[in-house]
């Protein structure tokens, strides 16, 4: 592991036994080169400059390396520069200087290349997932078409894909012909997801995606991302700027402030014992207790039978 690499410790890489067997979902688990780094970043920069303001160095020198297979956790608070830095990374984003490779690519060569061949490489899931899909398209359709960039699949095999990844993030077949309004957000962020692994990509870049749902669908949608990695052993740089989230989801942490990673290594050692300032100020901060007193994000009975709810229609 170099000085700035983080992740890599838990599960490193490969799908696991569970998804042997499993078609769509096996090939969801992407293919990646198990030494090379996923994720490397070098001294990377981005200045945002308006007439009569400040500069605001959103992404200000920042350095990490990401193993494959890992989830590694970015938090930090609001303005801080976590999406600059992922759009940099999805290549929404230009640097002003320094680099970024995904799996030993650099993201302005990823730009250049077309269909299956990019969308392998890094895929985003955003805060909203509302906006990300054509409200005009049944959401099974808009999983199938990620899966036609890949494979020409006849209308019986593209249904059962489809089903196939519905079930993957705990949705039942029947809807793949319904539209993303007839959905909650917790649904829709779990067609987003599912979308995502359609698309068999070497890295994820999840974005806040549980901000915007009630607490108790975001446990439920941590317990999937979390369940869905052990099976699949695909690597994500999960952002979010509850430090609880983070901490329950990823072995290792990054935290950013003012465009700057202020500190990075163990999560349980940096939320024990922060070193940084700032660290300090944000694990002062952790609001993971509900109504009853309860640590909504750490009790695991807790997350089971909000988890029943869900597979029994009592939560959408
Ligand atoms: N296109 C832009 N033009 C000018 N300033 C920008 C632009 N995008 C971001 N910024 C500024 O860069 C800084 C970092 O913003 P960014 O959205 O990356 O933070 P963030 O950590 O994702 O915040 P949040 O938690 O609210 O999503 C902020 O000061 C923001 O106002
Ligand atoms: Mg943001």
């Amino acid at each position: 592991m170099t000085r700035n690499q983080v992740g890599g410790s838990r599960g490193a890489a490969r799908p696991s036994d569970a998804s042997e067997g499993r078609g769509a979902a096996q090939r969801a688990a992407a293919a990646q080169d198990h030494e090379r780094p996923v994720l490397e970043v070098d001294d990377a920069c981005v200045t945002f400059s308006r007439r009569g303001a400040e500069p605001v160095h959103a992404v200000d020198h920042i350095s990490l390396s990401m193993a494959p297979g890992s989830i590694v956790g970015l938090v930090g608070e609001s303005g801080s520069g976590k999406s600059t830095l992922a759009k940099c990374i999805v290549g929404m984003q230009p640097l002003d200087s320094g680099s970024i490779r995904v799996n030993g690519m650099d993201v302005r060569q990823v730009a250049k290349l077309r269909g299956h061949e990019r969308a392998g490489v890094v895929q985003m899931v955003f805060q909203d997932p509302y906006s990300s899909l054509n409200p005009r398209m049944k959401v099974g359709e808009a999983i199938g078409e990620v899966l036609d960039t890949y494979e020409d699949l006849d209308g019986a095999q593209r249904r059962s894909s489809v089903n196939e990844l519905l079930d993957l993030v705990r949705l039942p077949a029947g809807i793949g012909d319904e539209y993303p309004s007839q959905l909650s957000g917790g649904m829709r962020q779990r067609i987003a997801v599912a979308r995502c692994l359609a698309a068999r990509p070497s890295l994820i870049v999840a974005d806040e995606i549980t901000s915007a749902l009630d607490v108790s669908v975001q446990a439920v949608v941590l317990n999937l991302i979390s369940s869905l990695h052990r099976e699949l052993g695909f690597s994500m740089l999960f952002i979010s700027h509850n430090l609880a989230a983070v901490r329950y989801i990823s072995e290792d942490i990054l935290v950013m402030h003012t465009g700057r990673i202020v500190e990075r290594g163990n999560a349980e050692a940096i939320v024990r014992h922060p070193r940084d300032p700032y660290t300090r100020s944000l694990v002062s901060a952790i609001p993971s207790l509900d109504d009853a007193g309860r640590d909504v994000l750490y009790d695991p009975q807790w997350v089971a039978k909000q988890r029943r709810a869900v597979d029994g229609g009592e939560i959408r």
